[in-house]
């Protein structure tokens, strides 16, 4: 616990943030700025850069570590898990375009989208459970009160969702796991959770739970909401969309992203950027 916590302090410390409320399809990036500007680094990184974009359309996650000792850069992009190739490829592609441009000459970056991140650093962090930056996003639609006691409902369901999905093993999109459950014949409460491939079980748990412990906090009463922290991603929705492809972006001849589907793009926007919550669990 002592390498997460004074990765969390880092992160709040050092990271600025661009933010970009009117991009709907886009949750957040993050810059780690640097005294160190080494030409050879850079290289290394548009290169890596590049290469996961390639990669995108094979998996849905890669890592990859390029250039040697103080010039090494890691690099890795995850997509959520029910998202196709060609829309994880599209989101990858779009995402390190985003971040080469707006994290110029920066160590460390990460960016959020609704349906995938991309991230890099020089420092080796694939394995690394760490729970900042987070970026998350809601609906604006409380939840109606004849929902009755929909807040232990939710917690009891997460919680055997997060429990389910400890149990898969290495599967094609590792860790994602999704439930659609039916209440009071009323509404459909579905649940999705990813892990990074690199986390082992016990620490994709930590970060599910914590995750979730986050997005309890600013949004459990709202309709829907969505949490991503580096290492996992936490959803719930009752508004009874199909499937949880709301948050699969449709690629545009701009390059840019919107919400397929309804008006959830006109969801409020909240900065996790204190994350103080996150501090005082990972004291405990
Ligand atoms: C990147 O920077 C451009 C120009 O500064 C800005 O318009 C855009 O919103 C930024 N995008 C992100 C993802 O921060
Ligand atoms: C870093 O180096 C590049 C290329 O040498 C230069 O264009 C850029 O301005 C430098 N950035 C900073 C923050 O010093
Ligand atoms: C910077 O780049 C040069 C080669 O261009 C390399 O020799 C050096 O080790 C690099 N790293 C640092 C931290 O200066
Ligand atoms: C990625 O693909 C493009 C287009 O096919 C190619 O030009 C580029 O060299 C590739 N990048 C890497 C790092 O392989
Ligand atoms: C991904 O990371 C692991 C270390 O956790 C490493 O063994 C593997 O080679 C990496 N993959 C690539 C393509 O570099
Ligand atoms: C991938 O998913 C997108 C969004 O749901 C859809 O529009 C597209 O047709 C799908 N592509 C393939 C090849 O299935
Ligand atoms: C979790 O990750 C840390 C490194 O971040 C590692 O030391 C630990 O063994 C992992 N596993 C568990 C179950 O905590
Ligand atoms: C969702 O669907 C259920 C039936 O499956 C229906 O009773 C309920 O009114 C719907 N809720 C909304 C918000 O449309």
């Amino acid at each position: 616990m002592e390498t997460t916590k004074k990765l969390s302090a880092f992160f709040c410390l050092f990271f600025t943030i661009n933010q970009a409320i009117s991009e709907s399809e886009h949750m957040e990036t993050f810059c780690r700025k640097s005294s160190r500007n080494n030409t050879t680094y850079n290289t290394n990184l548009k290169t890596l850069l590049s290469t996961l974009s390639n990669q995108s359309s094979f998996a849905n996650y890669y890592n990859l570590t390029t250039g040697l000792a103080s010039d090494t850069v890691h690099g890795m992009f995850l997509c959520i898990g029910d998202v196709n190739r060609t829309t994880c490829n599209a989101c990858v592609k779009d995402a390190t375009i985003e971040i080469a441009k707006n994290c110029t000459n920066h160590r460390e970056a990460i960016i959020y989208y609704f349906s995938c991140m991309v991230r890099y650093s020089d420092k080796f962090f694939f394995s690394t459970l760490e729970t900042k930056p987070n970026a998350f996003w809601s609906s604006t639609d409380p939840i109606p009160k004849s929902f009755g006691k929909f807040g232990q409902r939710l917690s009891d369901k997460m919680g055997e969702v997060i429990v389910r999905s400890s149990l898969l093993s290495s599967s094609f999109t590792p860790y994602y796991f999704q439930d659609t459950t039916k209440f009071d014949d009323q509404y459909n409460l579905q649940s999705v959770v990813q892990c990074s491939p690199h986390l082992d079980p016990g620490n994709c748990t930590t970060c599910l739970k914590l995750a979730f412990q986050e997005l309890t906090h600013c949004c459990c009463d709202q309709l829907w909401a969505v949490i991503f922290t580096p290492k996992c991603l936490v959803s719930f929705d009752t508004s009874n969309s199909t499937s949880m492809s709301i948050y699969i972006p449709v690629p545009k001849h701009s390059g840019s992203f919107s919400i397929r589907g309804n008006n959830k793009i006109l969801g409020r926007m909240v900065l996790a950027v204190a994350a103080s919550v996150f501090a005082v669990l990972l004291g405990l």
